[in-house]
């Protein structure tokens, strides 16, 4: 072993106690890392797959609720449900949101409905309650709609909107929170065959924003089985589709092909919609260095809206501009280093790459200064020993992140270290993700 490696991993071990359990694993025999991954998965009694379980409790506990009493006015239905809660919706909500085979084809989960032929002002001429559990709206023209009052009161919005993505289910992390919490210990074979495994290392990879699947094939197409399960495809770019690259030959116009140190970074800013996951695989390493970095994007953006309100403001709020640059390509596209859910949900995305960034535009003189505050004190978090997850990938663990939360990087190399990976769409990803925790609580 290295003594760099040695120096680096032993701090793994330590947190051996608070690891997440997954029994039923063997253990590997290729590494280091993750043989202390393993070990500390094996010495501890808790259980990743808790989580699914969490989630299944989550979405199941809700009980339908009946409706108590409804008053309709020129405007809006209101609605009092039994247990004490209200709320109101406009009439030409209640009529476009008509479910009924004429308004909605249930078949394709599509609207049919055309607004135009809704007139602005549409008022009820008859609302009643039918055995407490759903509403009945007739309208002018004799339409029908039929409201379930659980239904309604999921989706009720007199309370503001509501946020897209959901915190809950987010573990920020710093140095300590990961590695007493690691997202490891999920097994190659049984991501591919067993659907709870699958569903695990989906909530893995939200919660945590990244996660470890051992006892991958060193193939290239193995990653490409990975990728299939969590999201159907993988995302094709100027890259290739699959990738196998090394420092020996600069490939491309990027950093990551050097052995070069790699500081924290989001991949593909310079696309308008960068790839969600990133799956990173190490299929060989013969030199020192090459060490993993990972940080949470989200701790890090949290940490600054408390420590440093104005810069998170500063960077939640400015456009910035980011480009790829090859003779034969010039790719642009521009986003704020911290993006908000639009609908005041928190943090969304992270597209922060140093590297990457064009010449600034669009800051006003007078702004410039604070701009260099705030980006300054972001990256400084980004870079804090704290904050940051440090380890070694190796022949059969593959790593796969959020690019969209997590920064990645890596120490400065020797010797001819080759790499495997691709990239995935957040689309595929929570598209599937979606569906499959419906069909789980169903
Ligand atoms: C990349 C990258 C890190 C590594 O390819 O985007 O950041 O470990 N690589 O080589
Ligand atoms: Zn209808
Ligand atoms: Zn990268």
């Amino acid at each position: 072993m290295l003594p760099l490696l040695r120096h680096l991993i032993p701090d793994l071990s330590k947190n051996a106690s608070l690891y997440v359990h997954r029994s039923h694993r063997s253990v590997p025999s290729w590494g280091q890392t993750c043989r202390a991954i393993s070990a500390c998965s094996r010495a501890s009694g808790l259980k990743f797959r808790g989580n699914n379980q969490q989630y299944r409790e989550k979405t199941t506990t809700s009980s339908p609720v009946a409706m108590s009493a409804v008053f309709p006015d020129s405007e809006a239905v209101k609605i009092c449900w039994l247990d004490g809660s209200s709320a109101k919706f406009h009439n030409i909500w209640l009529r476009d949101h008509c479910q009924c085979k004429q308004c909605y084809n249930h078949d394709t989960h599509q609207k049919e409905l055309n607004i135009l032929d809704v007139p602005l002002d549409i008022q009820p001429v008859n609302v009643a309650i039918n055995d407490q559990n759903s509403l009945s709206i007739k309208w002018p023209d004799s339409h029908e709609t039929i409201y379930d009052a659980e239904w309604l009161k999921k989706h009720s919005y007199s309370g503001g909107t509501k946020p897209l993505n959901h915190k809950d289910e987010l573990l920020l992390w710093d140095k300590k929170t990961i590695e007493s919490n690691m997202p490891c210990g999920f097994d190659f074979t049984n991501v591919l065959s067993d659907d709870d495994e699958l569903f695990a290392l989906f909530q893995g990879i939200i919660r945590y924003g990244f996660a470890f699947v051992d006892n991958t094939p060193t193939e290239v197409g193995a990653i490409e089985e990975v990728a299939t399960k969590l999201g159907g495809f993988v995302r094709e770019t100027h890259y290739g589709k699959l990738w196998e690259f090394s420092n020996e030959v600069l490939e491309h116009a990027d950093t990551a092909y050097t052995a070069l140190y790699l500081r924290g970074h989001t991949d593909n800013t310079y696309f308008t919609n960068p790839a969600a996951l990133q799956m990173l695989h190490c299929i060989g390493h013969e030199g020192t260095g090459g060490m993993n970095l990972l940080v949470d994007g989200f701790f890090a953006a949290e940490k600054l809206k408390k420590d440093d309100k104005d810069s998170f403001d500063f960077l939640s709020s400015t456009t910035l501009p980011f480009h790829y640059k090859s003779e034969s390509l010039h790719l642009k596209a521009h986003g704020p280093i911290i993006e908000l859910d639009p609908f005041g949900g928190g943090i969304s995305r992270i597209r922060f790459n140093n590297y990457d960034m064009e010449t600034l535009g669009g800051i006003k003189y007078a702004d410039i200064p604070q701009y260099y505050k705030a980006l300054r004190s972001f990256t400084g978090l980004t870079c804090a020993p704290e904050n940051q997850f440090w380890f070694k990938l190796v022949p059969g663990l593959l790593l796969i992140m959020g690019n969209w939360r997590v920064l990645h990087g890596r120490s400065s190399f020797t010797g001819k270290r080759t790499m495997h990976g691709c990239y995935l769409n957040g689309d595929d990803f929570f598209g599937m993700y979606r569906a499959k925790a419906a069909a789980r609580s169903m």
